[in-house]
């Protein structure tokens, strides 16, 4: 029996029971057999929820990028390892080897070091999905240097609250992106950005589009010259296991967002192991994740888990309707893709064309499909499974967060049965339980719980950067000694888990996390609007819409609401990015609110989903004739 590769249903049940009867016995056996380290580890795990600490592999010395890349190099150096898929079908594709991209993280290492940069400062990294981005990842954990990749579709104001919150002394970008048929000035949001941000010394500029874009003395500076000069050598800086690799955002119910710390060893092993598993990837696979590196998707299985394993991995500049609604099956075609990795937002979105753009390509050389992000709906599951896998590829639907590091729940391929919209069973070492509103945990099966860990495993995340207290607060609070999720879970008979969405205020929109409040506060920002609040309603391509329900001011209600509409979703723009902009906003009165002047938006949710029905009881309210005034007007 393997436990580090899972090939039958028995032998998971047999390796998940070792796991939870003897989790560090378990994780231990895993780290020594299939990683290199410097210096073992003194105790595997050391913990405690209540303040909360994680320690895992404490004692350990070693690099992650000896694991991704120089293990390799002697094996499998000429293999690729990075194979670039650009936006453009007619550019041609790169081949990045294990030696060449042990080179090119060197050189930028070396880079980095140049100009200052060392062990334990932060880089805020925000560039496209080009080659440097997966570089530049793997050079700031050759050196020691945190790397905080801010998803590269945010605005300005986002950027500079991500910069500012960590203090990054460094920014990488690129001259611009290509985004299907579009470019995207990056460099110019980046400028704007920096207008606030005292921490950042320098900027390194990638060229990726040869647009115009002016360079600030003394601070910003081209890429590939100083890459051309460096030193293709760079000794990997010994790190600590618990050593932060990256800091990663995600946006949370309240406030600003919450820069999720992941230390080194333990985030390494874990997402390693999962990556074999749930994607059964074997040496020749051809392995394609279509997510962006700003995401923890990326980090974990695009970038870390894949390269760890000796894989070959995809990195897709591109969007799925460019050129045309084709373009994932032929990239599937062209570099005969064994794995394939996306999310149910843009499976519905494709499900939607014509079939002729699937079934015009030879998608046999599939094995295994996969989903992450939200919940799958069955009809997008049986499309995937019926025309992409035709019936032949197990989907993984991968349940996890920002915050877990890894795929918690998911089939593994071949031996778990897989059963539409369920992510089915905890990985090995995982040990999830449910919990109803009253603190116990609900031990049966089909009740609706919250969903929460009991046990640490080794790529959770540690902490919030500069604010621990935050950390406790929103994961380890709400029940006793678990980590809580922030979902919703049910159990079904054999003990599989189905997602049911979350709990809390973040609303799922094509993926992404969003969270309510910073959208409000964003929209309150318009001189014209005097209150706002933000709700879900179920969207057939993204899952989930926004529905802003916007009180003006008096000032406003003299103007254009067509022209306000678009210049609240403008705001948004600028406070967030376009991922937060709002399907329909509906200008209102008033807000439903409670007593204590808490906004209800459970009848705002119920309003926003042509859910009318049944309200229930509204009589508590402080204004319920309000709720009769939105529900005539809703959109
Ligand atoms: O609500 C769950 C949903 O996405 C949330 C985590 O979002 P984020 O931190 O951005 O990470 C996304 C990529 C790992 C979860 O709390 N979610 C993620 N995967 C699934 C899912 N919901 C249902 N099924 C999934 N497979």
């Amino acid at each position: 029996m393997s436990n580090y590769h899972i090939k039958h249903l028995e032998e998971y049940f047999q390796v998940y029971r070792k796991s939870v009867r003897n989790p560090e016995n378990f994780w231990e056996e895993v780290a020594e057999e299939h990683f290199v380290w410097r210096k073992k580890w003194d105790k595997v795990l050391e913990w405690d929820f209540s303040k909360p600490e994680i320690k895992w592999f404490e004692g350990a010395k070693l690099n992650i990028t000896e694991n991704c890349i120089d293990r390799h190099i002697h094996i499998r150096g000429d293999k690729t390892a990075i194979l670039f898929e650009p936006n453009n079908p007619e550019e041609e594709a790169q081949h990045i080897t294990y030696k060449e991209l042990r080179k090119r993280v060197c050189k930028m290492a070396n880079v980095l070091r140049d100009k200052g940069i060392k062990k334990g400062d932060r880089v805020v990294i925000y560039l496209p999905m080009i080659p440097e981005l997966a570089v530049s990842l793997l050079a700031c954990a050759r050196i020691g240097a945190v790397h905080s990749v801010v998803f590269a579709g945010f605005s300005s104001t986002a950027l500079s609250t991500r910069i500012n919150d960590c203090g990054a002394k460094m920014v990488l970008t690129s001259d611009g992106s290509y985004r299907g048929s579009k470019t995207i000035d990056l460099k110019g949001i980046v400028d704007d950005a920096l207008k606030d941000c005292p921490s950042v010394e320098s900027v390194l500029v990638a060229k990726r589009i040869n647009s115009d874009i002016t360079m600030k003395e003394g601070r910003d500076e081209w890429l590939a010259p100083l890459m051309e000069e460096a030193y293709g050598d760079y000794p990997a800086e010994v790190m600590d296991a618990e050593d932060p690799l990256f800091i990663l955002y995600t946006s949370g119910s309240t406030g600003k967002p919450k820069g999720m710390v992941h230390t080194t060893g333990g985030y390494m092993v874990y997402t390693s192991y999962t990556f074999k598993n749930v994607f059964q990837y074997r040496e020749d696979d051809i392995y394609w994740c279509t997510a962006d590196i700003g995401w923890i998707t990326g980090h974990s299985y695009i970038v870390y888990g894949p390269l760890a394993n000796g894989a070959t991995t995809v990195m897709f500049e591109g969007v799925p309707s460019y050129p045309d609604f084709g373009r994932f099956w032929e990239v599937v075609q062209k570099h005969k893709i064994t794995q394939f990795y996306t999310a149910p937002t843009a499976i519905r979105a494709l499900a939607k064309e014509n079939l002729d753009y699937v079934n015009k390509y030879d998608l046999s050389c599939l094995k295994v499909l996969g989903t992450v992000g939200e919940p799958i709906n069955e009809e997008a599951w049986h499309w995937y499974n019926d025309h992409v896998g035709e019936k032949k590829c197990p989907i993984v639907d991968t349940w996890w967060q920002t915050e877990t590091g890894g795929i918690l729940i998911s089939p593994i391929p071949f031996a778990t049965p897989t059963k539409p919209t369920y992510a089915t069973l905890p990985m090995p070492g995982v040990q999830p339980a449910l919990m109803d509103e009253n603190g116990s945990e609900i031990k049966g099966n089909q009740t609706d719980g919250r969903l929460c860990i009991k046990f640490p495993w080794p790529s959770m995340a540690r902490s919030i950067w500069g604010n621990h207290q935050r950390y406790k607060d929103t994961y380890f609070s709400a029940f006793k000694d678990m980590y809580f999720t922030g979902d919703g879970a049910l159990r079904d008979e054999v003990g599989y888990y189905r997602i049911t969405g979350r709990v809390d205020d973040v609303i799922i929109v094509s993926g992404h996390n969003l969270g309510t409040a910073p959208i409000e506060d964003a929209i309150n920002e318009h001189p014209a609007v005097a209150e706002s609040a933000i709700v879900g309603y179920p969207h057939d391509i993204k899952g989930n819409a926004l529905y802003g329900y916007v009180i003006l001011k008096e000032t406003g209600e003299s103007r254009d609401r067509d022209n306000l509409k678009k210049e609240i979703n403008q705001v948004i723009t600028e406070h967030i990015g376009p991922i937060a902009k709002l399907n329909k906003i509906q200008f209102v009165p008033g807000l439903p609110k409670t007593r204590s002047g808490k906004i209800m938006r459970r009848i705002l949710r119920k309003i926003a989903s042509k859910d009318t029905k049944n309200l229930g009881d509204t009589s508590t309210l402080l204004n319920p004739e309000v709720v009769e005034k939105i529900m005539e007007e809703a959109l």
